[in-house]
């Protein structure tokens, strides 16, 4: 087959593989949704397409019609319907989207969630977490609602098919792909595969739910278009802002670290913007000089990058890390960058400059912009088995395929092939402990407890941190006063002596951590356990069809909040601090749980390694080196739950087990690169 999909060889080739079946695509006015529509019209589908900006769709339903007419269908304007203005991170457009296509056809066979939202390109630490929402609710949340909307009349009707256009970077069966700096397309992504996996026996046997993953496809998202730059580029300006923001607060750390300053005596130095005033001044500590150095040595000189540390939109984001990092008063505001200065405590006499310095445009040039975005193409390209990118049309062409074969469900469709990337596994075993070694560096640690109905495990872990190893203090930071009442009443002698202590969070998690920080110090370990259960619900009516008791578009979005989105407000903050280990836990399930409470745990804990792989790489090329696992309270087989009180004991040991091995201290990458890689991003299962 030609790259070139032309109407009479695609129809031939086709034949009539989806002959009167209504398919609803989103996304589908340009990209791979813009052809999965013209493919599935040209084998016989009847499609709506959906998106945001009419007129492409508008171009793309005239250019299908036309070939639909020209292949001599008789009703090719009627063939063809466009949904505008519909925006998958808007619940009421979902709503509206399914009730329009149902009004109009009657009935949907195919739903295709495709349309997705790049998401924020920042690194976690960075991420505005309205961001982070925004970018779940509209590659994620998005494709349970539709399905939530369109599956009642599939299962009626007996047959159905969802695809979600997922991602190579929403990993694989059993394996997570970190995608640094692009932690929310990422955990959507593997969220999209994770829903197929755990819905798949519910709303089978009438309906098959698949994902597609393609990896980088050679069309406009890759190349660009005059409205968007290309994905290389995108890459590119984010791997060197990040690389600069990196740098800057590393050094600051370095020399906070050296001299014995605080942060906020050594920031006026940086926000003075004057990378030649640094390098001059030998009374700058010398990691900034260093840094200064480096900067004006490798910098491109047409770009005020190598004249400016920073350029407004990094001194943004370094402002807010050390705020969050507890080194500034108080939250930076979005005023002016002049208005910063002003927040600042007062800085070294000896800098002469304190007023932020706007840096001129352009801060990087295009030659720097090109010559890393090569590297990212070259980087692509060298991870693909084949080296060769598939086209939309080739994406498209495999799906409908894939669309066609009546008996997979559950499953993963990778359409560009195999790819060579890091993964990590997200069935592994707990198999050993930390040794005497490690655990003795627990002494005196402070440990935060995030957690509220794990009531059992925090107590449990309470004793094991503050008895058995001797940290220093807990803190518990629960989500209201019952969970401190409780464990105040089984640890009193800690209560008394004020090494259990506790911050209610209520809805403020970020400001309870905030507050822990400044009352207590940084955390050494945190243990982030969600504030709330899984929910009881149905995945699928029972043989009544009543959906009244399935769980709803709007429990969906609240179960990722709780579940994951609760983690990633607690990794924010843990990534501010030294050296400190973090462990994410997954929801319980035990052998009297349901199959619907097994499914959703799995959707949670697959979905959450892609969040933790991508956080443990990102936290690799921060200063503070903070190490993240997780830790996973579910299998996939309830046979292999714990059966009896012994049991149960014995499970709640090895949990506590994989929290100390875990939370005790890792090696850093100078004293061994090889195992502080190896012992982040993990998920072990207890
Ligand atoms: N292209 C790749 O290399 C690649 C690789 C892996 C996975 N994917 C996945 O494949 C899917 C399609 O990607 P693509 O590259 O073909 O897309 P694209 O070229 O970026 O096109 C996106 C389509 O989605 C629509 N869209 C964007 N944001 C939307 C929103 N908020 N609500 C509704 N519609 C929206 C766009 O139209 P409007 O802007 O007018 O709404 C357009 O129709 C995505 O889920 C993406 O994550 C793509």
């Amino acid at each position: 087959m030609t790259r070139d999909q032309t109407t009479s060889t695609l129809a031939r080739r086709l034949g009539g593989l989806h002959a009167d079946k209504v398919a609803l695509i989103t996304g589908g006015s340009v990209g791979i949704g813009a052809s999965l529509g013209r493919m599935l019209a040209l084998s016989g589908a009847r499609v709506i397409l959906a998106a945001r900006t009419p007129g492409p769709l508008e171009q793309l339903r005239d250019r299908i019609v036309a070939e639909l007419a020209a292949l001599g269908y008789a009703d090719a304007d009627a063939r063809v319907v466009i949904e505008p203005n519909c925006d998958v991170g808007n619940p009421a457009d979902m709503e509206r989207l399914a009730a329009n296509a149902l009004a109009r056809f009657g009935h949907v066979d195919y739903l295709i969630n495709n349309a997705g939202v790049v998401g924020t390109e920042d690194m976690v630490i960075d991420m505005p977490i309205d961001g982070w929402r925004q970018c779940l609710q509209a590659n994620l949340n998005s494709n349970y609602a539709l399905i939530r909307a369109l599956a009642p009349q599939m299962k009626r009707r007996g047959a159905g098919h969802v695809i979600n256009v997922s991602s190579y970077f929403g990993g694989e069966k059993y394996v997570a792909i970190a995608y640094p700096n692009r932690a929310d397309y990422a955990v959507s992504k593997a969220g999209q595969r994770a829903m197929v996996e755990a819905l798949a026996r519910f709303l089978g046997p009438e309906i098959q739910i698949n994902a597609v993953a393609p990896g980088p496809v050679d069309g406009d998202r890759l190349r660009g278009t005059a409205e968007r730059p290309s994905m290389f580029q995108r890459r590119a300006r984010v791997i060197l802002e990040n690389r600069r923001l990196g740098e800057v607060y590393a050094a600051l750390y370095a020399a906070t670290r050296a001299e014995g300053l605080p942060i906020s005596d050594l920031l006026p130095a940086i926000l003075a913007n004057d990378v030649r005033a640094v390098m001059a001044d030998e009374r700058q500590p010398g990691a900034l000089r260093a840094l200064a150095e480096r900067i004006w040595a490798s910098s491109d000189p047409a770009g005020s990058s190598r004249t400016h540390f920073l350029s407004e939109r990094l001194a943004r984001k370094l402002l807010r890390r050390l705020t969050h990092g507890g080194h500034l008063p108080a939250q930076v505001t979005d005023g002016a960058m002049t208005d910063f200065s002003a927040t600042l405590p007062a800085g070294r006499a000896s800098v002469a400059h304190e007023a932020w310095r706007s840096p001129p445009e352009p801060f990087f040039t295009q030659a720097e912009y090109e010559r890393e975005g090569s590297k990212v193409g070259e980087r692509i390209l060298g991870m693909l088995h084949l080296r060769r990118l598939p086209t939309n049309d080739d994406v498209a062409l495999a799906t409908i395929y894939h669309l066609a074969d009546p008996y997979v469900s559950g499953e993963t469709f990778h359409t560009t092939g195999g790819l060579r990337f890091e993964r990590a596994v997200t069935e592994g075993e707990l198999f050993g402990k930390a040794s005497p070694q490690r655990l003795a560096g627990l002494r005196g640690a402070t440990v935060y407890l995030v957690g509220e109905h794990m009531g059992e495990h925090l107590a449990r872990l309470t004793g094991a941190f503050l008895d058995e190893h001797g940290a220093g203090r807990v803190v518990l930071i629960s989500e209201s006063d019952a969970t401190p009442t409780r464990l105040g009443a089984t640890f009193p002698a800690h209560l008394a002596s004020g090494r259990l202590v506790s911050v209610v969070a209520s809805e403020e998690l970020e400001a309870a951590l905030e507050q822990a920080r400044a009352t207590y110090g940084p955390a050494d370990a945190i243990i982030s356990t969600p504030f709330r259960p899984l929910p009881t619900v149905r995945l699928a009516p029972g043989p009544d069809g009543d959906w009244s008791e399935v769980l709803s578009a709007e429990g969906f979005v609240t179960l990722v909040e709780q579940q994951i989105t609760h983690h990633v407000r607690v990794a924010q903050r843990a990534a501010t601090m030294e050296r400190a280990r973090l462990v994410l836990v997954t929801p319980p399930t035990t052998h009297r749980s349901s199959e619907e409470e097994f499914a959703l745990a799995n959707f949670v804990k697959t979905t959450l390694h892609s969040f933790t792989a991508t956080l443990g790489a990102e936290c690799e090329r921060l200063c503070h080196y903070t190490a993240v696992n997780q830790v996973d309270l579910t299998r996939r087989a309830r046979d292999e739950e714990p059966r009896t009180p012994a049991e149960e004991h014995e499970e709640l040991e090895r949990f506590v087990e994989a929290v100390l091995l875990t939370s005790a201290p890792l090696p850093s990458p100078e004293e061994s690169r090889y195992r502080a890689r190896i012992y982040r991003g993990n998920a072990i299962t207890v």
